[in-house]
């Protein structure tokens, strides 16, 4: 059977990731969370004090790019992976409120950008991988065979993603999930480099109202048929 690529792009909180995840596993094919990959990156500059509420300190964040080395090694569960950040595992720290407000920043880097997507490319030139982020469809595999882009409600998304952080004992408000669903829905949307938006070709998902069987099933049928045509 051929191999082919599969960009998932959206908006934040779209339940990219668990699709992403549950197609790769199915095909057989890997999956990778590009969104990590900016997580963490985050992650760092947040910890040598480059970015906070207060702080953007954009040229600090660009010199100290040769030092930061991620990778993603395989996690506990089965077929899954975590990233780690020189050496460190990061997975569960990259996924709070704090990273969450000061991850659209740093993605507006132009030099972050670059050295992600030239990774993300290298892991995907085999084919055989369904990625997910904002321009997996437009920026880094602009020729992907399957190309979705997923949508919903700020407020279902926000709903979503409150419940998440709830569920692993962070302590924050609906209003404040929401209120940084918007925030980065419209960095996200409005930055310069690679603004987030739907390829030309990528087939829109709305799942505000889908249950995951419901929305697994008609992707992993988009697959195939791809696959197979
Ligand atoms: O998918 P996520 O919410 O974990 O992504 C975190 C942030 O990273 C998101 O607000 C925008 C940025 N991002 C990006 O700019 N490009 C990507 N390919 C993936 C994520």
């Amino acid at each position: 059977m051929r191999k082919i690529t599969v960009a998932v792009d959206g908006f934040s909180s779209t339940g990219k990731s668990t699709i992403a995840k549950q197609l790769a596993k199915a095909l057989g094919y890997i999956y990778v969370d590009t969104g990590a990959m900016y997580r963490a990156v985050t992650f760092y500059a947040m910890n040598h004090g480059f970015v906070s509420d207060e702080r953007f300190d954009e040229l600090a964040v660009v010199k100290s790019l040769p030092k930061i080395q991620l990778k993603f090694v395989l996690s506990g569960e089965a077929g899954q992976s975590d990233i780690t950040l020189n050496g460190e595992n990061v997975e569960r720290k990259i996924r709070t409120l704090e990273v969450s407000r000061q991850v659209s920043k740093i993605a507006t880097i132009k030099a972050v950008r670059d050295k992600l997507v030239a990774m993300q490319q290298q892991m995907g030139k085999e084919k055989g991988i369904v990625m997910d982020g904002r321009d997996i469809g437009t920026v880094v595999f602009p020729d992907a065979e399957l190309k979705i882009f997923m949508t919903a409600s700020a407020a279902a998304r926000a709903q979503r993603r409150y419940k998440e952080l709830l569920d692993r004992g962070d302590k924050v408000t609906y209003g404040e999930v929401l209120k940084n669903v918007e925030e980065r829905d419209a960095i996200d949307s409005n930055r310069k480099v690679s603004p987030l938006r739907k390829a030309d070709d990528a087939i829109v998902f709305d799942n505000s109202d889908m249950g995951l069987e419901e929305q697994f099933e008609r992707i992993h049928n988009f697959a195939l048929r791809v696959i197979n045509q």
